[in-house]
């Protein structure tokens, strides 16, 4: 008897380390091999979400309106609306949209492009990502259309992934010409970002009605999910953190997310579609991206067992 249960002893042991290594094991967080072109192409998923939430909330009309070619006869993306922004936010969000066309417009003329793909901007998705990243179901659904600050909100989760995932991708550019676009295109991104997060700095402690919640309490939760979905540590931080995650730890407030030595965090493609698929695995579309994403990148995890 004693011999049996130290031998089931043994075995749980053997099992529960197999667990671990496997759970360590499982998200690749390392480099993937891939040329210029695919790397630039996952973004190019992206800037196509970024120009369609941005002109139709800021607009009422998205890319099909504004530079119809741009699409190359993919789907009009599903729910994407005019939000209900103050002048202010209306104006930068028009900017920031126009910049995206502007982004389109250089990836596709640089290194070729591909059909849109099917984005889900619609309300139910943005509420379903708050729900997940709150732990609950929030009453009523997050709408992020219906005012600034929901809006800046459901924004926040936007410009910051690409930001990261250029970040990733320039050190493994080979040529000279696609080192020079992404350079270009990091640099507004993460202007944009740094835009989006001052606006919601701002108003860090103001109550999103009808939630019980802070703007900066919105943040950290939504940074989480993100982490969790990547799977690769932490690689995104809210507006206020605890004091270890500030710069030189000596600041809780956190207008820029960033490193121990305030470098920008770098993702892999991997980690960039587990995040806008919203489901923690780059082989299994949703979220932003029904479908999945085009490109060589994308369609060579689709569907695969990882
Ligand atoms: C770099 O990429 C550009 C755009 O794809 C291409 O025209 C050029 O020939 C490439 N240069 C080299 C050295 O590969
Ligand atoms: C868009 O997202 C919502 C919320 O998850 C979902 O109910 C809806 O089916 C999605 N649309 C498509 C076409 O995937
Ligand atoms: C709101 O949250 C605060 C802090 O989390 C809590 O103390 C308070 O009771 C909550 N109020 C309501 C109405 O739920
Ligand atoms: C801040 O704290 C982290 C650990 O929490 C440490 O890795 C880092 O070196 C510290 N930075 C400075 C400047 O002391
Ligand atoms: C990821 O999704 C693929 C395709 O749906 C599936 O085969 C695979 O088991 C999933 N991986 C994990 C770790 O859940």
């Amino acid at each position: 008897m004693a011999r049996c249960l130290s031998f089931l002893f043994v075995l749980l042991h053997v099992l529960n380390l197999g667990m671990v290594i496997l759970v360590m094991a499982a998200p690749t967080c390392g480099p993937i091999k891939a040329d210029d072109r695919d790397r630039i192409q996952l973004a190019l998923n992206l800037e196509f979400l970024e120009a369609e939430f941005f002109l139709n909330s800021a607009l009422g009309r998205g890319l099909d309106l504004i530079e119809p070619r741009f699409a190359q006869g993919g789907p009009p993306p599903i729910g994407a609306r005019k939000a209900n922004l103050d002048p202010l936010t209306n104006h930068i969000i028009e900017e920031f949209g126009y910049q995206e066309v502007g982004h389109l417009r250089a990836i596709l003329t640089t290194i070729g492009g591909f059909p849109r793909p099917l984005l889900n901007l619609s309300r139910e998705n943005f509420a379903m990502i708050f729900d997940e990243a709150v732990g609950y179901k929030l009453h009523p659904p997050f709408d992020p259309y219906a005012d600034s600050i929901n809006y800046l909100l459901a924004s926040y989760a936007i410009p910051y992934v690409g930001l990261v995932g250029y970040v990733g991708t320039i050190p493994y550019l080979v040529n000279y010409t696609s080192r020079r676009l992404v350079a270009g295109l990091l640099g507004v991104e993460s202007g944009q970002d740094a835009v989006i997060r001052t606006l919601l700095y701002e108003r860090a402690h103001l109550i999103v009605a009808p939630y019980n919640m802070t703007v900066a309490d919105f943040t950290g939760k939504i940074s989480n999910l993100r982490n969790e979905l990547a799977m690769c540590g932490i690689k995104d931080e809210g507006i206020i953190v605890p004091i270890e995650l500030g710069a030189e730890n000596r600041t809780e407030s956190n207008i820029l997310s960033a490193d121990a030595n305030s470098l920008s965090y770098a993702r892999t493609p991997q980690e960039i579609l587990r995040i806008v698929y919203g489901t923690g695995n780059e082989s299994k579309p949703g979220g932003f991206f029904p479908e999945g994403g085009n490109g060589r990148i994308a369609r060579s995890f689709l569907h695969k067992a990882s």
